[in-house]
């Protein structure tokens, strides 16, 4: 699908320098810094309570800093009230208007900023096309789905072109399989206008799929900011190693847009990656063993631990590229039947799970 929507648009920089928010003994923000290049998609990724959302509240002009400065395309707008500083928002709870259509929801900023009608019309269209919804324009908002609703109110944050983007967990209340349908979605979009983009979620792997960078936050303070292929290989410190949690790195043949990974087909995001050899980020949890005296890799051990155990393997020869690769994978216990120490097998991987990079 293709429309003029960011043709020639580029984003602006946004900078949050040194800031702080206090709730009385509370340090909401602890002197947090964070500078967001011009059309890039940053995550904010972090356990509960550590500021996510106090920092995009900041950004949007909702919330004010105790000490700091906010600063977008060169401009200290730390004092410029939210209806001033043209940022579109989605947040994780459904927050269209129920009364309206789809097309009017979408419209709503336009209204407010005393657009005309006929061109009003023609931009909601335009944004309801960019978000694969424009046959469904004259539904109210309640005839829609959850991921639906998600997609109006990010064609509805886009309409008014604003020039930062802020998503606070917008796909959290969305059921896993539509979660990561409407990640790429989203990214598809993002990178289509080229609107400068501030993600907030606590769920790494959205994180890692999504952004250009992620921001790993702890008690109000940034303690990396990465692109996901370094954070992953080189955390700064434990915390961040820690939360960002193991992951097998698999090679990965690219061509045409997808990739051969175990001997299975997974799509890339579309013109990420170069053909040739790459890297799949495949979750222990993602991967499934199944006993097979044929099957092209062997059980080195298994670790039981409770209600999940991690069989640790070794792969062999499926003409991949991952021969000798060592995995780890998470099985429940009924499904570790069979499987010790010598055990061949076939492994499976949840495709929609895996994140393939460069390598
Ligand atoms: N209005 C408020 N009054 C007092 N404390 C607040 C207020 N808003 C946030 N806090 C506190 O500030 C800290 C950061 O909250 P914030 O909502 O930014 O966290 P978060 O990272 O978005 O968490 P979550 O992942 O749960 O959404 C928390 O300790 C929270 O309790
Ligand atoms: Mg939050």
């Amino acid at each position: 699908m293709t429309t003029s929507v960011g043709a020639g648009r580029t984003g602006v920089e946004v900078r949050l320098e040194g800031l702080e928010r206090h709730y009385g003994a509370t340090r909401a923000l602890d002197g947090l810094d964070l500078t967001l290049q011009p059309g890039e998609l940053v995550a904010l990724l972090g356990p509960s309570g550590c500021g996510k959302t106090t920092a995009l509240r900041i950004l949007a002009g909702l919330d004010e800093p105790t000490v700091g400065r906010v600063v977008v395309g060169g401009k200290d707008v730390t004092n410029v009230p939210a209806n001033q500083r043209d940022m579109g928002m989605v947040f994780q709870a459904y927050s269209l208007f129920p009364h309206l259509t789809a097309q009017d929801n979408v419209e709503f900023g336009l209204r407010l900023r005393k657009v005309d009608r006929s061109r009003r019309a023609a931009r909601a269209r335009e944004m309801l096309e960019l978000v694969g919804l424009a046959h469904q324009a004259d539904r109210y908002a309640t005839e829609l789905s959850g991921g639906q609703q998600q997609r109006v109110a990010l064609a509805r944050a886009l309409a008014i072109e604003p020039s930062v983007l802020l998503l606070d967990e917008p796909l959290s209340a969305l059921d896993a399989k539509v979660r990561v349908q409407l990640r790429d979605e989203i990214r598809r979009v993002q990178l289509e206008v080229g609107t400068t983009t501030l993600f907030v979620t606590h769920d790494q792997e959205e994180a890692l799929a999504m952004a250009d960078r992620v921001g790993v936050m702890s008690q109000g303070t940034l303690q990396q900011l990465d692109t996901p292929q370094e954070l992953y290989a080189h955390p700064a410190n434990p915390f961040v190693a820690d939360f960002v949690g193991l992951m097998n790195r698999v090679p990965a043949q690219v061509s045409g847009g997808r990739a051969r990974v175990l001997g299975a087909d997974v799509a890339t995001l579309d013109g990420s990656l170069a053909d040739g050899t790459g890297v799949a980020l495949v979750r222990p949890e993602h991967l499934t063993v199944t006993p097979d005296e044929q099957g092209p890799a062997e059980v080195v051990d298994v670790q039981f631990s409770g209600a999940v155990s991690r069989v640790r393997l070794r792969t062999g020869a499926a003409g991949d590229g991952a021969e000798g690769a060592e995995l780890v994978a998470q099985l429940s216990g009924s499904r570790l039947r069979g499987l010790e120490p010598g055990t061949r097998a076939t492994l499976g991987l949840d495709v929609d799970r895996v994140l393939v990079t460069g390598a």
